[in-house]
């Protein structure tokens, strides 16, 4: 399998990305790439195909990056344009990525500025597809993915949605905001030294849930907890950006959808026991991040309950939920898969915070359990976490107070090590 970052970004240095835009509609969005990407400080080449030119023309993109843009092989030929962007690229990004320019990439077409950048280009590549679900499903343009993808290119799976025109259907560009967010995690991942490949996680199929369940009483009032969901999709992200095939299991997120990745949307913890236990059947690796709530009510009301004239209060009966964690843990769906669990703890006048977190591992069987501090409510909602990871080896890490990016991929990490 080929490496895919040989070119180190310096300290100090603008990152410098290649903005491929080939021919489709969604070339607007790439506007908005665009501009999230210099303004987050990166050295943008923009590179338009000649078909991406007739949706959005080179002045906008040359406005937005803030540089001439480069439309073909033939201008500034002493300069070999051709060899010199991809050569010199910390990061390509192709949004969108059509399947006539998929196909050529597969097979080394090299007949334009975009294509000979793509030959020349010795760092991170990360196509951003977006065609008509009949053409991504189609065996020629699926058979080219996978050739990419086994040669170490992120290709980020189409969104689904509204198509051009009337149709819905798989196809969709990710929603631009979310192309960023992976372009920030490959080169941040190529930038570490101890990256040795970054699709590391391609051909893995990983479920993660995340968020908080409800438990309705009537229609309009549910028990909830605090969970943001920030920690599950950033775990989510990471993965996607790595290479693997990532769906999540989302309860009552208002976070939109990382890229390429497939969200399906719960409220109660049964629901989310359903949906989890069914795609953890053909998973590699099942990461329990949501905060399930762990009682329901005994009964709903079918309508909403009114206060009582006489101004006492009904009392709730609660009932247990099922422990998804402890069920997926106990009866593994395949041979070496992999259970990550979370565990919020405050520490009480039974154990301390570890104390209590190996108890936990143990009662729940799974093989990484991490580790959050929650004396004081810290990590609900903060783009930050620190944790302890444990494992069912006895081993354990500390993570140190960072984003919860970056604990994300040090849980893939551990992840990964664990899966052959
Ligand atoms: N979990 C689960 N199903 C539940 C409750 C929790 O799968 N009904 C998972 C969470 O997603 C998390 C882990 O179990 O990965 C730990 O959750 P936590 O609430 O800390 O554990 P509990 O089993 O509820 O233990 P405690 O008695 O400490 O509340």
């Amino acid at each position: 399998m080929t490496e895919t970052h040989d070119v180190a970004v310096s300290p100090g240095r603008r990152p410098r990305v290649v903005l491929g835009v080939s021919g489709g509609i969604a070339a607007y969005k790439a506007c908005e790439l665009l501009r999230r990407l210099t303004e987050s400080g990166h050295d943008v080449t923009v590179v338009p195909t000649a078909a991406a030119l007739e949706f959005v023309g080179a002045p906008t993109w040359a406005a937005l990056s803030g540089k001439p843009v480069a439309t073909d092989v033939w201008s500034a030929v002493h300069e070999v344009p051709h060899v010199r962007i991809g050569q010199q690229a910390d990061l390509v990004v192709v949004a969108p990525a059509t399947a006539d320019l998929l196909a050529k990439a597969a097979h080394g077409l090299a007949d334009d500025l975009l294509t000979t950048t793509l030959l020349t280009a010795r760092c991170p590549v990360v196509f951003a597809p977006a065609m008509h679900t009949e053409m991504w499903e189609h065996p020629a343009t699926q058979a080219n993915v996978a050739t990419l993808r086994a040669r170490g290119v992120l290709v980020i799976e189409p969104a689904e949605g509204r198509l051009t025109g009337k149709d819905t259907g798989k196809g969709r560009l990710p929603e631009p905001e979310e192309i960023f967010a992976t372009c920030q995690e490959v080169l941040t991942r190529a930038s570490t030294a101890a990256t040795t490949h970054l699709t590391d996680l391609h051909g893995r199929s990983v479920v993660v849930s995340a968020g908080g369940t409800r438990e309705y009483l009537d229609p309009v009032r549910f028990l909830g907890n605090r969970s943001s969901g920030l920690q599950g999709y950033a775990l989510a992200r990471a993965a996607a950006a790595r290479g693997a095939e990532v769906t999540l299991v989302a309860a009552n997120v208002s976070l939109p959808d990382p890229a390429g990745v497939k969200v399906v949307r719960v409220e109660t913890t049964a629901q989310l026991r359903q949906e989890v236990v069914s795609a953890a059947a053909a998973a590699d690796v099942v990461v329990m991040a949501a905060a399930p709530a762990d009682f329901r009510p005994t009964e709903v009301s079918a309508a909403k309950i009114k206060k009582a004239a006489d101004g006492s209060a009904a009392a709730i009966e609660l009932q247990q939920n099922p422990d998804i964690l402890h069920e997926i843990s106990t009866d593994r769906a395949r041979s070496g898969q992999i259970v990550v669990g979370f565990a919020a703890e405050t520490g009480d006048d039974s154990g301390s915070v570890l104390e209590l977190a190996r108890a936990k591992l143990a009662r729940k069987g799974c093989d990484l359990l991490v580790v959050n501090d929650v004396s004081g409510g810290a990590v609900f909602g903060s783009p930050e976490n620190e944790a302890v990871i444990l494992a069912a080896d006895g081993a354990s890490f500390d993570v140190p107070r960072g984003s919860k990016a970056a604990l994300a991929h040090v849980i893939w990490d551990q992840v990964r090590r664990r899966l052959d």
